[in-house]
């Protein structure tokens, strides 16, 4: 993990940070910035059936938050805001998959106080994505522990569900090549040899949506991402034609070999616009099943 503060990374992030959002901000008289934070905060619920899903897990609820980015597009205000939203969900754990922070990581606790009092039984997880490296990826997973919220590293751990048996759950730490991001979801996901269950994970959180690749290979049965925002800008109704030209797996499901990739659009910003890609924060009910592309009937993107 590293610590980096003031490395050319987080140099140059911060130079695009005030070239292209404070700047052009500066010029409108703050109207670019007033004007985001009004879009409302989406909630997306979906039921999911997954061939690979185990049976004895079906109806288990998951609050899915990603890609925060607190900072001058995502003020403490909203921070409460959002975590909020999932207060009444009925939750049976909650996931965030990374970009807690924008830039700097002080004042990120407020938000991991929020997110770890979501009442969820099973517990509170999370993984660290690009931006949280930028300052100090160290004080980020501290302030997460602090408040009580499991920061998966490269790990995998067994949690009870009641009457159930347990659900394994894996997270990785951010990496941006196919081939070192499949190297760890390889290395937490592999069964033991002497695992007495011999299975592979049935939730695996990765901020980069290409772990999907190796996820399946791993026969994991639920994959949640985010890292592309859906682009932030879309085509009308039709998430997956938008700006993150880079990610082939850039928004909403994906299904292959009984495996499911949820790429979630996230709840902040990198540049203060979103267009046909609101911010959301999503719950997933799962079951056993064939596949059916899900569809949240109350809120379609359009
Ligand atoms: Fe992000």
């Amino acid at each position: 993990m590293s610590k980096a503060g003031s490395s050319g990374k987080y140099r140059r992030a911060k130079l695009r940070h005030a070239l292209f959002t404070l700047a052009p901000d500066r010029l409108l008289g703050g109207r670019l910035l007033r004007r985001h934070l009004k879009d409302e905060v989406v909630v997306r619920r979906f039921e999911v059936p997954i061939p690979r899903w185990r049976s004895e897990l079906d109806g288990l609820r998951i609050g899915h938050l990603s890609d925060l980015h607190m900072g001058d597009l995502m003020p403490q205000e909203r921070v409460d805001h959002i975590n909020r939203l999932l207060m009444g969900e009925r939750l049976d754990l909650v996931a965030f998959t990374g970009d807690a922070v924008d830039l700097d990581w002080h004042g990120i606790e407020r938000f991991f106080a929020g997110m770890a009092a979501i009442p969820a039984p099973l517990g509170h997880f999370l993984v660290l994505g690009n931006h949280d490296h930028l300052d100090d990826a160290e004080a980020v997973v501290a302030a997460a522990r602090d408040a009580g919220i499991t920061v998966l590293m490269d790990e995998a751990i067994d949690i009870e569900v009641a009457d159930r048996g347990t659900i394994r759950i894996a997270g990785v730490d951010w990496s941006k090549r196919l081939q070192e991001c499949s190297q760890q979801i390889a290395q937490v996901c592999t069964p033991d040899s002497d695992d007495v269950d011999a299975r592979s994970c049935d939730l695996l959180l990765s901020h980069n949506p290409k772990g999907f690749i190796e996820a399946t290979r791993q026969a994991v049965p639920l994959t949640l991402s985010g890292h592309t925002h859906g682009g932030q800008v879309a085509l009308k109704g039709r998430p997956d034609r938008n700006l993150a030209v880079a990610h082939r797996l850039s928004a909403g499901f994906y299904e292959r070999e009984g495996s499911a990739l949820f790429v979630t659009t996230g709840v902040g910003s990198w540049f203060p616009l979103r267009v046909h890609c609101p911010p959301e924060v999503v719950v997933l009910e799962l079951r056993h099943g064939d596949w059916v592309e899900p569809v949240d009937p109350d809120n379609s993107i359009d």
